[in-house]
């Protein structure tokens, strides 16, 4: 990360032109408009690469049953947890989703949050995948921030199958994908490979699908436990593993071999009492690691990202510049859009934020409610 003091940044049509010390700044650029930055820290807009961003209701009961000593899986398997928020995520209309999801793009928007990927999965069928894709949708059409839509149709089985998985299945891979394909409604696919939600072999089976038909792959992989999500990861040519927090020595390895970009959830760790994601391990073996905040209303109940960001620091020992680094230039990696987004060079977008610190470090390390004083997204205040 490097640091410019009394800098400038020019842009013209939502893109950087030139960045660097005021005194050097080309003679081209001097009566340009200018607005102030107030001596505040001017980082990239932080993107959020891995969210669930669109669902109804949240499970408190369920945070509270877990400090109780119930496991996650425990109250899955009785019904809990991604089931209960298709259910409720079904009963909600497209309209309430949409303003529940906009107000809490605002709220993100005032973290310095300026790209936010967000994944559809708590609605299981045809209907009400592509209803949270069109909420997706409708919101990059009508609000400031950047949207990146990912379809997770293979999160759970959906519950009118039962046990019928290869049903199910033949619903995502037959239906949802060309539907959701046809409509341009989302860039990612993305499984949750897991022993209590889909193995290798029915991953493949929707990667495949997805891939024919244009869509890359990420993966939900080794949160729970290690079941060589990675090793797909690297076999599939994903562009992201998240999670991760199982990951083995030889996933490691695949992911390094196949650059793939790990993305570290924290608040999943944290709220699960999991151990987190071995990310020095990981960096280690030249392996990029984003940081994201996993928004969701089961495990991850927060879109605070610049507090995922100190959890990285604190939990995972990441320093400070790989953590910012993990929330701009590598999350932009983890969507693919690294050549545009996540950084203050020309060419770049010019989205950025104002943050009320004299740099990095001391940002991530005195955690307040909110030290972003301004958001910017293509070259127009947000915020
Ligand atoms: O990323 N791991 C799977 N999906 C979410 C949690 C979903 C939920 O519990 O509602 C996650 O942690
Ligand atoms: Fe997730």
């Amino acid at each position: 990360v490097r640091t410019v003091p009394d800098a400038a940044l020019v842009w013209r049509d939502g893109c950087i032109l030139w960045s660097g010390p005021r005194t050097l700044l080309p003679p081209e650029h001097l009566h340009a408009d200018t607005v102030s930055a107030g001596g505040g820290l001017v980082v990239p807009g932080l993107i959020d690469c891995h969210t669930h961003l669109a669902f109804a209701g949240w499970r408190a009961d369920e945070f509270e049953e877990r400090i109780l000593g119930r496991s996650y899986l425990d109250i899955a398997r009785a019904g809990g947890g991604i089931q209960r928020t298709v259910a409720q995520t079904r009963a909600a209309s497209e309209d309430a989703l949409f303003e529940r999801c906009a107000s809490h793009l605002r709220e993100m928007a005032a973290l310095g949050v300026t790209t936010v990927e967000c994944k559809s999965g708590y609605g299981l069928d045809v209907e009400h995948e592509v209803k949270l894709l069109t909420v997706y949708q409708r919101l990059s059409a009508t609000q400031s921030l950047r949207i990146i839509p990912t379809l997770l149709a293979a999160h759970a089985v959906a519950p009118e199958f039962g046990g019928r998985r290869n049903a199910y299945l033949r619903l995502v891979t037959r239906d949802i994908i060309p539907r959701v394909v046809h409509a341009g409604l989302a860039r990612f696919c993305d499984v949750f490979v897991e022993e209590a939600a889909f193995s290798l072999e029915e991953a493949r089976r929707v990667l495949a699908a997805a891939s024919a038909l244009g869509l890359r792959a990420k993966l939900h992989a080794d949160q729970l436990s290690d079941g060589g999500g990675a090793r797909l990861a690297a076999e599939v040519h994903a562009v992201s593993a998240d999670h991760l927090e199982q990951i083995s020595a030889d996933g490691i390895a695949c992911l390094a071999a196949a650059h793939v970009v790990a993305v570290s959830l924290p608040f999943a760790a944290l709220y699960l009492g999991a151990r987190p994601m071995p990310a020095r391990a990981l960096l280690a073996a030249g392996v990029p690691v984003a940081v994201a905040t996993d928004f969701n209303p089961g495990t991850a109940p927060s879109f605070h990202l610049p507090l995922a960001m100190t959890l990285a620091c604190t939990l995972q020992r990441m320093t400070p510049a790989e953590a910012f680094c993990g929330a701009t230039l590598v999350a932009a990696a983890a969507l693919d859009r690294h050549d545009e987004l996540g950084a203050l060079d020309p060419g770049y977008a010019a989205d950025f934020a104002v943050i009320d610190a004299p740099d990095v470090e001391t940002w991530l390390y005195h955690f307040r409610a909110n030290a972003c004083r301004q958001t910017w997204v293509g070259g127009q205040r947000v915020h």
